[in-house]
């Protein structure tokens, strides 16, 4: 299977981001890499699914700014000690006090190299069930016009959808049982936390963006897309294992 570091090469190539904008990208995954592991390969995942996103879903979608916003959407992650961010239940007040400012942490670096992503790092977890930081935090931080906000507010909810869908199928969670959820599983809670964007969910898992499963026999692993009626023979890739 093609490393994390690989593809996420050839997207930041393919999006023509600029070699300064590329240090800067990877300086921080690098940080957050030493800090905590799984953050790091949650937001190299993200960083890679976000630009696919953006063209499954049309070109008023922001390819780059999806890909910024993946990468160090938790950067601000590196300013929480690590006692706090290990924890997967039982939050005080003041642990809680530290988590609510990863998204603001993550907006001050990101600002830096795009306003969008900067943005919509501000709101990835307003859309989700967390709901923080506040739409008053939001609004005293936002240097957004009017004209941006609305393209910003979508954006954010897709990014919110992917972000939990990510985290749901990779990594444990109180949320579910202390269990990683199947993409299968994941579909309805991702509708019924934002049903405005029902219809995006809907086509990314139809187009295998979303939901696609990995299938491991000796020696390959096979993706599968997640549209029920296509069938192995239909496999998008087949790597050999390294
Ligand atoms: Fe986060
Ligand atoms: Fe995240």
């Amino acid at each position: 299977m093609e490393s994390l570091e690989s593809q996420l090469g050839k997207e930041l190539a393919n999006l023509d981001v600029s070699e300064s904008d590329q240090k800067y990208i990877r300086y921080y995954l690098d940080l957050i890499k030493q800090k905590d592991t799984p953050t790091s390969e949650h937001s190299m995942r993200l960083a890679i699914l976000g630009p696919k996103v953006a063209r499954c879903l049309g070109p008023t979608m922001d390819q780059r700014a999806m890909l910024f916003t993946g990468g160090l959407h938790d950067i601000g992650k590196i300013e929480i000690e690590d006692d706090v961010l290990k924890k997967t239940k039982g939050f005080s007040a003041e642990d809680m006090e530290k988590m609510v400012a990863h998204p603001i942490i993550s907006y001050l670096i990101l600002e830096k190299v795009d306003l969008c992503s900067a943005e919509m790092a501000l709101r990835h977890h307003h859309n989700q069930e967390d709901g923080y930081p506040s739409t008053e935090v939001i609004n005293r931080l936002s240097k957004l016009t009017n004209g941006e906000k609305a393209k910003i507010e979508y954006h954010s909810l897709i990014f919110s959808r992917l972000d939990v869908y990510d985290a749901a199928t990779n990594r444990k969670n109180d949320k579910y049982d202390g269990k990683v959820l199947t993409p299968e599983e994941v579909r309805p809670i991702l509708i019924e936390q934002n049903p405005e964007v029902a219809n995006e969910v809907n086509t990314l898992y139809d187009a295998g963006v979303l939901g696609s499963k990995k299938i491991i026999v000796p020696g390959i692993e096979i993706m599968v897309p997640g549209k029920k009626d296509q069938g192995v023979s239909i496999a998008t890739t087949i790597n050999e294992k390294a």
